[in-house]
C-alpha cells in the first residue's frame, strides 16, 4: 500500500489530501466531519475579526464543464463565525480529539484585524499553523491583496515582525498568477519573510458566469462577478504550484488547490511540486467522504505506477521531450480501404465471383457440356 504521508511546514500529516478553506468549513460540525474522514488535516473557514453573514444569496453555483467534473463560481464574502469561534476551546478540542492537526485561516478586512487575529490565534494550544488568506476576491470594494505587491510586502513585513509572531508556522494563500514577471515578483517578496508554506491558489477572481435561459448572472453578489473554482482552474493551479515550487526558498512548502476531484488530479499537483493538496469545490458537492475517495484513488494510482511515497515523484514533472510517435504499420491489405479476409481483399473475392458468373453464362450460351470440357 502506497503511503500518503507528508509534511507541511514541518507538521507531519498522515495523508497529503485535506480540505481547502471555504466550503463546509464554517462550523464545528462541518470541521469534525472533515476530521473524521481521511483528510490529513482540518483547515477552518477564513476568519474575520468579527462574525459576519457574507454576501447575499445565491452566492455559490456549480456549472458543468462538458462531461467533466463541475466548475464553480462563488462570491461568499467570507461568511464566518469570527476568529474567537475558530480558536475556541470547543472547536480546538473537538478536532484535537480526532488526532488531526488543526490549521486556522485568517482573512482580515484590514491589516489591524489580521494582526489582532494573529496575536489571538498564536496563543492557542492545539492550533498547528496559521494560513493567512491574501487572496479573497469577494469583498465588495476590496481588491485582492495578493495582486497588490506593495501591499502584500507591507502586510508580510508587519505580520512577521509582530511581537506575537513566531510560535506557530505561517502559511500564505495566494491568488492565481498568470504572467512570469508576476510569479517572480510574488516569489521575491515571499522569499524575504519567515513563512513556512504557500497555498496555490485561491479562485480566479471576478469571473462571470451567465445563465442564458434567464438572461442573468448566475450568482447575485457583486453583479455576478465571483471566484471561479473547480475543474476550470486546475491548469492554472498546476502552473502556479510548478512556478512557486521552483521560485521559492526550499524551506517554503507549496500546497496545491484548484480543481481536484480525483486521485489523478492530486497526483498531477504533487508531480508539479505540491507537498499536499487541498480540495474545495469537490468537498462542497460530495461532502467529507471525498477525502476518503480521492486518497484511495491516489494510493491506487501510486501503487500501479510503483511509487511507495509521494516524495518519489513529487516535483518530478518531465518536460515533453518525446518525439511524435511513428504512425503504426498497417498491413497493406487492411489499409487499402477495401477490407480484408486473411490477406485476400473484398475486391479480389468480387473479381473471382464475376469470373465464375461470366464462365457459367458463356457455357450456357455456347451449350458447352461437361463432356466438351473433359475433351479439352
Ligand atoms: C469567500 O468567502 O468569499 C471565499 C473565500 C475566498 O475566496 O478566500
Amino acid at each position: 500500500m502506497a503511503s500518503l504521508k507528508t509534511t507541511v511546514a514541518g507538521i507531519a500529516l498522515d495523508c497529503c489530501i485535506y480540505n481547502a478553506s471555504g466550503p463546509r468549513t464554517g462550523t464545528v460540525n462541518a470541521l469534525v466531519k472533515i476530521g473524521e474522514s481521511r483528510s490529513g488535516a482540518v483547515l477552518s473557514k477564513s476568519a474575520t475579526l468579527l462574525c459576519q453573514d457574507g454576501n447575499p444569496l445565491p452566492r455559490y453555483k456549480e456549472f458543468p464543464l462538458g462531461d467533466a467534473c463541475p466548475g464553480s463560481i462563488n462570491s461568499e464574502g467570507l461568511p464566518n463565525q469570527g476568529i474567537d469561534y475558530y480558536i475556541s476551546e470547543e472547536v480546538v478540542s473537538a478536532i484535537g480529539s480526532l488526532a488531526k492537526h488543526y490549521f486556522v485561516s485568517l482573512s482580515g478586512l484590514s491589516l489591524a484585524d489580521n494582526l489582532e487575529m494573529l496575536s489571538r490565534a498564536m496563543k492557542v494550544q492545539g492550533i498547528a499553523a496559521i494560513e493567512l488568506n491574501l487572496a479573497c476576491p469577494n469583498i465588495p470594494g476590496k481588491p485582492t491583496m495578493a495582486y497588490d505587491f506593495e501591499q502584500m510586502d507591507a502586510v508580510l513585513q508587519a505580520v512577521t515582525t509582530h511581537p506575537s509572531f513566531g510560535s506557530k508556522p505561517l502559511g500564505v494563500k495566494l491568488a492565481p498568477y498568470f504572467d512570469v514577471p508576476h510569479f517572480q515578483r510574488a516569489a521575491s517578496i515571499l522569499n524575504k519573510y519567515p513563512i513556512k508554506y504557500v497555498v496555490c491558489t485561491n479562485t480566479i477572481g471576478n469571473a462571470l458566469v451567465v445563465d442564458a435561459e434567464n438572461e442573468q448572472a448566475l450568482i447575485k453578489p457583486k453583479a455576478g462577478f465571483g471566484g471561479l473554482g473547480g475543474a476550470y482552474v486546475k491548469p492554472i493551479a498546476l502552473a502556479n504550484v510548478r512556478q512557486f515550487s521552483q521560485l521559492l526558498r526550499e524551506d517554503i512548502d507549496v500546497v496545491g488547490v484548484g480543481g481536484v476531484a480525483s486521485g489523478t488530479d492530486a497526483f498531477e499537483l504533487i508531480l508539479c511540486g505540491a507537498k499536499a493538496v487541498q480540495v474545495g469545490t469537490k468537498h462542497w458537492s460530495e461532502g467529507a467522504s471525498c477525502f476518503n475517495r480521492i486518497s484511495e484513488e491516489l494510493s491506487v494510482l501510486m501503487t500501479k505506477k510503483g511509487y511507495k511515497s509521494i516524495e518519489e515523484f513529487r516535483g518530478k514533472l518531465k518536460e515533453n521531450f518525446c518525439r511524435p510517435k511513428a504512425a503504426p504499420v498497417v498491413p497493406k491489405a487492411a489499409n487499402d480501404g477495401q477490407g480484408s479476409a486473411g490477406g485476400i481483399s473484398a475486391l479480389h473475392v468480387l473479381q473471382i465471383v464475376l469470373c465464375i458468373l461470366v464462365a457459367v453464362f458463356l457455357a450456357r450460351e455456347f451449350k458447352v457440356t461437361s463432356k466438351d470440357v473433359a475433351a479439352l
